[in-house]
């Protein structure tokens, strides 16, 4: 059989190296300039924490009650609204979108397009988001559009996993961000025929799924007042209530 995880074949002390191999690949790679995302240790129990993600923002992620052995990275990505100024390098950026490009996707379709601002067009993308958005929106490094293809390459026949595919590509280059001390917030609140139109897309077979924000977290005080009492990480529902084992 060749996968060594169906029924009895699996072997938890390979599936073990294993995932201590995808582990050191991942603490080399990662740039720790300050002490940002610090949770990628062999011993990386999740324990919530406050960490010091930038030297003048804690963050506190006690109400995230996840359970042991769950690497943290996945705690530790949250979409905050407060952003520093920052600018981020081209080569980083590019690491950010290279990571989507490695996406799973049906057929290997890779239907995603991202598209992300530079400094000459900044203000045109925060223009092309909803006026909630725009309120926090305008402190990010880069501010990007997530588009669909459509259909199948190959057959020029509908793809119904588009947009399972981009969700996937947007959750990598997130994950990326951390590694490289960012964050990302992901906005549906966004201007959708507008940036199409800017974009020069053809909506027959692309669409505008999402918008996005990158950049460095900041001080939640620079806020609006009824957005700091939103700048913390959420909650999520037990897992009793989204995983069936039976
Ligand atoms: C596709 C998508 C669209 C979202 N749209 C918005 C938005 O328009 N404005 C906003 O402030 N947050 C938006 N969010 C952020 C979610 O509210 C946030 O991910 C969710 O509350 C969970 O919190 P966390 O990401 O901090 O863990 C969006 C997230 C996703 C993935």
């Amino acid at each position: 059989m060749d996968d060594e995880r169906v029924g009895s074949t699996w072997d938890p002390v390979r599936e073990k190296i294993h995932f201590l191999r995808i582990e050191a690949v991942t603490e080399r790679t990662l740039p720790y300039a300050d002490n940002v995302f610090n949770g990628n240790s062999h011993h990386s129990h999740c324990q919530p924490q406050v960490i010091s993600m930038s030297q003048s923002t804690p963050v506190n992620f006690e109400n995230r009650d996840a359970i042991d052995g769950l690497n943290s990275l996945f705690v530790e990505r949250w979409s905050p609204r407060a952003f520093q100024s920052y600018s981020i390098e081209l080569p980083m950026l590019t690491r950010i979108m290279e990571a989507a490009r490695w996406a799973p996707s049906c057929y290997n379709e890779q239907p995603w397009r991202f598209y992300t601002s530079t400094s000459e067009n900044f203000d045109d993308f925060l223009g092309l988001l909803l006026e909630g958005n725009q309120r926090w929106a305008g402190e990010a490094s880069v501010l990007g559009f997530l588009v669909g293809k459509k259909y199948f390459s190959h057959n020029q026949k509908e793809n119904s996993s588009f947009q399972l595919d981009c969700g996937a590509a947007w959750m990598s280059m997130t994950f990326q961000a951390r590694f490289e001390g960012l964050y990302t917030h992901g906005m549906a609140g966004i201007k959708h025929q507008e940036v199409a139109q800017y974009l020069g897309l053809d909506t027959k077979v692309e669409q505008v799924l999402m918008g996005f924000a990158i950049g460095k977290i900041g001080d939640s005080n620079t806020l609006p007042d009824n957005l700091q009492e939103k700048e913390t990480p959420s909650d999520r529902q037990p897992l009793a209530q989204i995983w069936n084992p039976s």
